[in-house]
């Protein structure tokens, strides 16, 4: 499949079939995806803990936030949640990973000068200025690159996935002992989906002009009507949600899954939940 239609097809699945479990191959492939990803610096701080629910510890499946109203039935369908994470010890390291991409011959030109520079300049201004980057945001963002890849790579595979936060990973990083330097991102549903391919259509996204700019922030980047028509004849422009069938679509599954309506009166049971203490360690979960 091309790029583009991947690109326009992927959607957010948030039916799965519980059943049909999930090849581990699949699962890997996201993972080579997620690795090869451009990061600031060659920093490389995306980490996965895959949690595979027929070979999970039993502890490790009910940490997953299966109780909350929105989220949670999604959890209890996804026979692969994997759980993306940040690790922050790799930042300290990271003039390693500079000194890796000047062997590679993928940064600087004559190899003794770009060693030397690095020690003399670029590693300790990156050293000096770590706090700053740690907030700006650049390392989540690489993270997202890694993360948007695989989930690319799971739509080429047929499968359907969809992010979800986690409102609180206590319980969580607990039960897959994850180091306090650590950080939970996002955690990934992944299976077979039960919904039609299409998903309802494609999701609706803020018009183009009012996104992107040309030369200055309130010139409308020209949106060209000839690459529009170009897209659609590639699949990545596809036909808007909703569908005319959706709504019968999502009845049907969810009496099919026999779900709550997601917006009920179930909707503070989130907020319970996070303020409950936890029974292991007394705080709030
Ligand atoms: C980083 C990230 C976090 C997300 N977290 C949630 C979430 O907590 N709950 C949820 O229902 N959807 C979540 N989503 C899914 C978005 O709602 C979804 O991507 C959006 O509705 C657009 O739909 P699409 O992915 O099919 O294009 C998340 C998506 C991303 C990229």
């Amino acid at each position: 499949m091309e790029l583009k239609e991947v690109i326009g097809r992927r959607r957010s699945m948030r039916f799965l079939r519980p059943y049909k479990p999930v090849e581990r191959e699949k699962i890997q492939k996201m993972l080579e995806a997620a690795r090869l990803a451009s990061f600031w610096g060659n920093v490389q701080a995306l980490r996965a803990v895959v949690i595979e629910r027929a070979t999970a510890p039993p502890k490790v499946v009910a940490a997953l936030p299966a109780g909350t109203a929105i989220g949670g039935f999604q959890f209890r369908m996804a026979p692969v949640v994997i759980v993306w994470t940040l690790d922050w010890s790799l930042l300290s390291v990271q003039g390693n990973r500079l000194h890796e991409l000047v062997d590679a011959g993928a940064l600087g030109v004559d190899l003794e000068k770009s060693h030397n520079y690095l020690d003399s300049t670029l590693i300790p201004f990156f050293s000096a200025a770590m706090d700053g980057i740690k907030q700006g945001g650049i390392t989540e963002l690489d993270c997202g690159q890694g993360i948007a890849q695989a989930t690319l790579v799971a739509y080429e595979e047929g499968l359907g996935t969809c992010l979800l936060g986690c409102p609180n990973d206590r319980k969580l990083r607990r039960a897959l002992g994850l180091p306090d330097h650590v950080k939970v991102l996002v955690l990934q549903t992944v299976g077979y989906p039960a919904e039609d391919p299409e998903g309802g259509g494609q999701r609706p996204r803020l018009p183009f002009e009012e996104r992107f700019s040309l030369n200055s922030w309130d010139n409308p980047f020209p949106r060209d009507p000839a690459v529009v028509k170009e897209l659609e004849a590639a699949r990545m422009l596809c036909r808007p949600a909703p569908l005319p069938y959706r709504r019968e679509e999502l009845g049907f599954l969810q009496h099919q899954y026999g779900l709550a309506e997601v917006f009920g009166d179930e909707v503070p049971n989130i907020i319970q939940e996070m303020m409950t203490p936890d029974t292991e360690s007394g705080e709030a979960k």
